[in-house]
């Protein structure tokens, strides 16, 4: 194929942890011979990251919405429904310019802004969406609407423990909406309309057989589209993407870390990071600063601004904790956290389990401790600490003592050492499956056949 002559449309949710596989996803493709055109709705909290190869589109859309994406709450649900109710009219409007006319090949869409399958339908256009979860969490879905179609829900407390049939490790507790008390109003069709793939052609998965076999195969027997699945996507684009370098953070990384992670023993590190969206509150920031003051263990945490509950950043840290900061410790607001997993200094990672940072530590090799927030995060843990062994559960979040001894169970046990090796043998694997004719590299040549083939 000639190069730069045929366009693949990309349409990312605009939160960091949705763009990051896109932006992944589309250096792929690039290097693949297509031009990518990523058309994302505004953004108003943060810039896109900038990227050399690709060309760029923002979406309007109206609403007042400041402060919704840096954050989760029920609101980010209701800016998301905002966007795919208006960002259709836009997209169609901006892909008929003619420099596109009759150039583009697909229309690849997050799972979460279904308004580029409805765009890809007025053109004409084959779409196929990109699911940046894993396959557990999605399957996980069915469970729920299943549960609703059978009147089931509200489901009693005293089932929160028990085993969901057919998913496990899942438990009832762990599905993606709270089913013991009224799932609130617009929730179900709100995760019809990310579930439903409509008239799209195929599935992108940014994960892989080697994490999830049973999971993909359960999922196909319903879904009679072809799956493509490259995961991890952020291997594979630092395999075999020239441009992998190139940032996908909104937030600007302080690498200065990097400077002390080189001074520190190898796998001394305990980093802490619980990803773009998540806060804490006041009590839970204080016990995890004791339990890491008490643990012995050096550490980089990082905090975003407006992350802690009530605080502007760090003010509610004690002093003698700050003491700390600087030779044993660092905070930073936004790490480069790749490079931050990858540095030999780290040996553990303290993590809410987004499945982008749970992807990017197996493919470190770094054993994790599981604490998570919400959404698929709650999935994630249960997977890498009953399924891969390549994590424990933080039982107690506002407990210093629970904390420390957890940290200390995984940086200095036998048990950690175990741990390790778990997560080392998983990492190994899917080296493997992005190297030539491995499973993911071999669904991405699939993938661009299947693309140039519609
Ligand atoms: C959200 C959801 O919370 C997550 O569960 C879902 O799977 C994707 O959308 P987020 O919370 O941001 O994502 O978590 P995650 O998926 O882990 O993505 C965070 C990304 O930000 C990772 O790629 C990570 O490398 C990056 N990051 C995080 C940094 O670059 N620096 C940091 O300091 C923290």
């Amino acid at each position: 194929m000639s190069q730069n002559k045929e366009w693949v449309v990309l349409v990312p949710t605009p939160l960091q942890g949705h763009f990051t596989p896109m932006l992944q996803l589309g250096s792929l493709l690039h290097s693949k011979g297509f031009s990518i055109l990523v058309a994302h709705p505004e953004f108003d909290t943060y810039k896109p990251p900038h990227h050399p190869d690709f060309t760029f589109l923002s979406v309007p859309y109206a609403l007042s919405r400041s402060g919704t994406l840096s954050t989760f709450s029920f609101d980010t649900l209701r800016t998301i429904g905002t966007m795919n109710r208006d960002c259709r009219g836009g997209l169609v409007s901006l892909l008929k310019d003619e420099e596109f006319d009759g150039r583009i090949r697909c229309i690849i869409y997050d799972w979460v802004m279904n308004f580029g399958e409805a765009v890809a339908t007025d053109l004409k256009l084959p779409s196929i969406v990109l699911r940046t979860s894993s396959a557990a969490h999605t399957l996980s879905y069915q469970v729920v609407f299943d549960l609703h179609a059978q009147n089931r829900l509200p489901l009693s407390v005293t089932q929160k423990q028990d085993l969901v049939p057919g998913h496990q490790p899942l438990r009832f507790q762990d599905l993606p909406a709270e089913v013991f008390s009224e799932i609130p109003d617009g929730v179900l069709q709100f995760f019809d309309s990310i579930t439903n793939i409509r008239s799209s052609v195929g599935i992108i998965w940014n994960t892989t057989e080697d994490l999830e076999h049973k999971e993909l195969n359960q999922y196909q027997q319903n879904c009679k589209v072809p799956f493509f699945n490259l995961g991890p996507l952020y291997k594979m684009a630092a395999t075999l993407s020239s441009s992998s370098s190139t940032t996908t953070s909104f937030l600007e990384e302080d690498a200065h870390c990097i400077e002390w992670l080189d001074k520190q023993e190898p796998k001394s590190v305990i980093y802490i990071s619980l990803g773009s969206l998540t806060s804490i509150d006041k009590q839970e920031l204080e016990e995890t600063a004791s339990a890491l003051a008490n643990s012995g263990q050096p550490f980089l945490w990082v905090i975003r601004p407006s992350s802690i509950e009530s605080s502007s950043w760090i003010e509610g840290l004690p002093d003698n904790f700050r003491e700390l900061i600087g030779e044993r410790g660092q905070i930073v607001k936004w790490a480069p956290q790749k490079k931050v997993l990858a540095h030999r200094a780290v040996g553990g990672f303290l993590s809410h389990c987004g499945w982008n940072s749970t992807l990017e530590s197996i493919c470190e090799a770094v054993p994790m401790i599981c604490r998570p927030c919400f959404g698929d995060q709650i999935a994630n843990a249960r997977y890498i600490t009953q399924v891969w062994g390549i994590g424990l559960e933080l039982e107690h979040v506002q407990d210093r003592k629970a904390i420390e001894s957890t940290i200390r169970r995984l940086m200095v046990d036998n048990e950690g050492k175990e741990i390790r090796q778990r997560v080392l043998e998983l990492k190994l694997k899917l080296d493997a499956s992005v190297q030539n004719d491995g499973s993911s590299y071999n669904s991405l040549n699939d993938l661009t056949d299947f693309i140039l083939s519609r």
